[in-house]
């Protein structure tokens, strides 16, 4: 078991980072949608990372050609029919691979047997499975198709109507995945906008996808190949977020995270840091199938805040808001939240335990936690396997040192993240 030793940082920093990694969201989807298509799709840029390499080794397995150019730039050039793969396809940690891959493959002809790590093994299926079995997915697994391995035939799918009870990006892309294949129009609606990397890059392939006054997302069968996919991945906000707290609870910090993207679902988190009174600027440079810029983020006096909205839009980074609310005066609150304990791991009960041990207090409830902000304490963190556990109080290391212990999860999503702490020094 891996343990990271953080030092309390003595000194301030003004830092551009330029080296964030890349963005796990958009990098799934490359690899994934080149199958869509029938030239080769150029990515680059791509996240170097255990869950998106994954990803990258199934898609390989169905007989994409990858061709590595630079450190990070790929050219997938797709067969002409997709191969059935003669091996289990593992998406290790990863529940947008596993969620996004049961839709895509419901539709493709031949068996195809999906499983995961440990953690992954533990999480909820029947989210993607339930309503992709509804419209005629051949898929099975423990406990009925809710817990992987799972296995799929791919099969003809039925066109769908489909109101989704979470506003979740992994749900939403599984069903508009399986829409591409249908056998007519579907519409999928969620209370309120998740992460839409996945309409944004099949719409800029040639895809029909349009979002109705009624809230549907409409989106029709394709007719024909795709066009394939020019992409320069953006930095991931979700991995610059664990900088932008730095910068906020370190007295006269700035952090300039560049070429990151912009997409407002994605930025929610650097609002909220915003409201609690750290000084934040986005600034847009470029718009390739999404809004990229830099954010800066410097130091000022937090104070407690309330999140119960737009949650969907930030629950990547509440671990890492955390860490920012316990230095905050006052009382912080986060509700409606409860996705979270189905993440990675139980983050309302990792973040609330762990803060507990480094002294500060706080109170966990079904769908969310309070916290109140106090002085923060050396202790041994247990990161519950959880990349961003790991990450969040790494971060809470700067202030007063700590100890966090299982980080090997690190490499799932940012494997330069100890470097460029490090470099903050
Ligand atoms: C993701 C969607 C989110 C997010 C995950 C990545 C995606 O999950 O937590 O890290 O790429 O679609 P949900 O959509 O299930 O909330």
């Amino acid at each position: 078991m891996k343990t990271l030793k953080v030092t309390p940082l003595n000194s301030s920093f003004n830092t551009n980072i330029s080296d964030i990694a890349s963005d796990k969201s958009i990098s799934h989807r490359s690899a994934m949608f080149s199958l869509f298509s029938d030239q080769p799709s150029h990515i680059k840029n791509f996240l170097m990372a255990e869950d998106t390499l994954n990803t990258l080794n199934i898609v390989k397995s169905f007989g994409v050609e990858v061709e590595q150019a630079g450190k990070a730039d790929f050219t997938l050039t797709p067969p002409r029919k997709i191969k059935e793969p003669d091996d289990i396809l593992d998406c290790g940690n990863s529940g947008t691979g596993m969620r996004l891959f049961c839709g895509l493959l419901s539709a493709f002809e031949g068996s195809f047997i999906l499983t995961g790590d440990k953690y992954l093994r533990n999480r909820p299926m029947a989210r993607v499975t339930q309503p992709l079995k509804a419209i005629g997915a051949k898929i099975d697994g423990r406990d009925f198709g809710n817990k992987a391995p799972l296995h799929i035939r791919g099969s003809v799918l039925k066109a769908f109507k489909y109101e989704s009870p979470i506003d979740s990006a992994q749900v939403k892309s599984a069903l508009i995945l399986a829409a591409l294949k249908a056998d007519g129009v579907s519409y999928y609606k969620e209370e309120k906008l998740s992460r839409d990397h996945t309409e944004r890059m099949l719409s800029g392939m040639g895809a029909t996808i349009k979002t109705n006054d009624d809230g549907y997302i409409e989106i029709h069968p394709l007719t024909s190949t795709l066009k394939p996919l020019d992409i320069t991945i953006p930095a991931d906000p979700s991995s610059g977020f664990f900088f932008a707290v730095a910068a906020s609870i370190i007295p006269n910090a700035k952090i300039t995270i560049k070429n990151v993207t912009l997409n407002p679902t994605r930025i929610e988190a650097y609002k909220i840091l915003q409201k609690m009174g750290a000084n934040v600027e986005f600034v847009e440079h470029t718009n390739i199938y999404e809004p990229i810029g830099d954010i800066v983020v410097s130091h000022n006096t937090l104070k407690g805040v309330d999140v119960s909205e737009n949650i969907a839009w930030l629950i990547d980074e509440l671990p890492a808001l955390s860490i920012a609310m316990s230095q905050a005066s006052g009382i912080s609150s986060v509700k409606n939240a409860k996705e979270l304990r189905v993440k990675e791991s139980d983050r309302i009960t990792s973040v609330i335990s762990n803060l507990q041990k480094c002294g500060i207090t706080c109170h966990e409830f079904e769908d969310g936690y309070s916290i109140t902000g106090g002085e923060l304490n050396q202790a041994t963190i247990n990161s519950h396997g959880d990349h961003r556990i790991a990450m969040s109080f790494a971060i809470a290391g700067l202030k007063c040192g700590m100890e966090i212990n299982d980080t090997e999860c690190i490499m799932t999503s940012f494997p330069n993240f100890e470097e460029l702490l490090n470099s903050l020094r």
